[in-house]
């Protein structure tokens, strides 16, 4: 077990800020994910918190003792990466108890350990076969069987299932889950895909520009966000943002002077903000297609483009200026035509600072 403490975190390299001021704490047996656009620092923090790249600056703590200093091989972490780092020509067996014979483990232990980690992820009929032989989901868990033989306190995770097919990838994800329940093991996971980051994670970290946008269990920052960049990137289809103006009159208009009705509490709340622009967040799903109002106080008149269903869902998209939004459609309500209105529910409705993408 081991709880895990990043403080005022730094890795420069030259004038790329890779890693920028990151404070961050990991519980025992947590399962945190990094998650974040290409380029955000994810994988550098993770090789910090591994030691493989040594940090500009600030502190790194396993149960409250720094590490900076201690080499990877001494922290007792274990590694995944998107590409199994396994030797093709040996077999199943001999890839996973490689790290137990460069520890000079005895043989009658290597065996117990064997089999416990082979039942543990399933492959216990693979042990003589050559990895060379095996599909690359199965390669995957060898690699995940080798690094977690050793039993570590800490379990990194590098986009593991990247570059599996989407079929394994999902069998994968659940399988991850069931055994870093069975493992305690703190476990630290590197993705850029959201949906995998919804499953898996006891808390999710957002990453963008080397620094923590904000952090939460997943249900919060897809029903809270707490910054726009969250709920633009968790979520498929992402948050509708609408860049909005409350005006003198009380009425609140969106930049392209749509006019938004609101409650009368939110457009005082509108005003109350003193800015000349706010944004107004809500997701698809809480956004409403209806072709006529039946004493909706919520509600924005649209025209619709077109509609389209993703995952069973039907959406109906519509412009505001030139920025595309998407609604949902009711199954099995005939539209009959695509000029009405959405209807929202203010409990759903977020307001965001328009500069630092912050929550009102
Ligand atoms: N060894 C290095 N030398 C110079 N720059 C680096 C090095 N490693 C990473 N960087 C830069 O640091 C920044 C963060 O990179 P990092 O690999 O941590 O991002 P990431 O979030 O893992 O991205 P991806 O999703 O593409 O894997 C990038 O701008 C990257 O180009
Ligand atoms: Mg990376």
């Amino acid at each position: 077990m081991a709880h895990i403490k990043l403080e005022n975190l730094k890795k420069y390299y030259g004038k790329v800020k890779a890693v920028d001021d990151v404070n961050l704490d990991i519980k025992d047996n947590e399962f945190v994910v990094f998650l974040g656009p290409s380029g955000c620092g994810k994988t550098t923090t993770l090789r910090c918190i591994a030691g493989l790249e040594p940090v500009t600056d600030g502190s790194i703590y396993f149960n409250k003792k720094n590490v900076n200093r201690l080499e990877p091989a001494d922290r007792n972490i274990a590694m995944v990466f998107q590409f199994y780092a396994l030797y093709p020509h040996l077999n199943v067996q001999k890839n996973i108890i490689f790290p137990l014979k460069a520890e000079k483990m005895p043989m009658s232990e290597i065996k117990k350990k064997v089999k416990w980690v082979s039942e543990l992820l399933k492959i216990d009929t693979l042990l003589g076969r050559k990895i060379s032989e095996l599909p690359d989901g199965d390669k995957q868990k060898v690699a995940l069987a080798r690094a977690i033989v050793r039993t570590p306190e800490v379990l990194l995770l590098d986009e593991p299932l990247s570059a599996l097919d989407e079929k394994f990838r999902e069998q994968m994800r659940i399988e991850f889950l069931r055994i870093q329940k069975a493992l305690n093991v703190t476990t630290v996971y590197v993705t850029h895909d959201q949906r995998e980051a919804m499953t898996l994670a006891d808390r999710i970290v957002v990453m963008k520009d080397g620094k923590i946008i904000e952090s939460g269990a997943p249900e919060k920052l897809y029903e809270e966000p707490e910054n726009l960049f969250t709920g633009y990137f968790i979520g498929s289809p992402g948050m509708n943002f609408i860049t909005c103006c409350p005006r003198e009159d009380v009425s609140v208009k969106t930049e392209t002077n749509e006019e938004i009705h609101f409650s009368k509490s939110f457009q005082s709340k509108a005003r109350e903000l003193k800015l000349d622009t706010f944004i107004f967040g809500i997701r698809p799903e809480y956004l409403y297609f209806k072709e006529k109002l039946n004493g909706e106080v919520n509600y924005l008149r649209v025209k619709l483009l077109n509609m389209e269903r993703i995952q069973q869902i039907s959406y109906g998209n519509f412009y505001l200026g030139d920025n595309l939004y998407k609604c949902m459609m009711r199954d099995g309500e005939d539209t009959g035509g695509n000029e009405g209105f959405v209807i929202f529910d203010d409990e759903k409705i977020r307001f965001y600072h328009p500069e630092s993408g912050e929550i009102l």
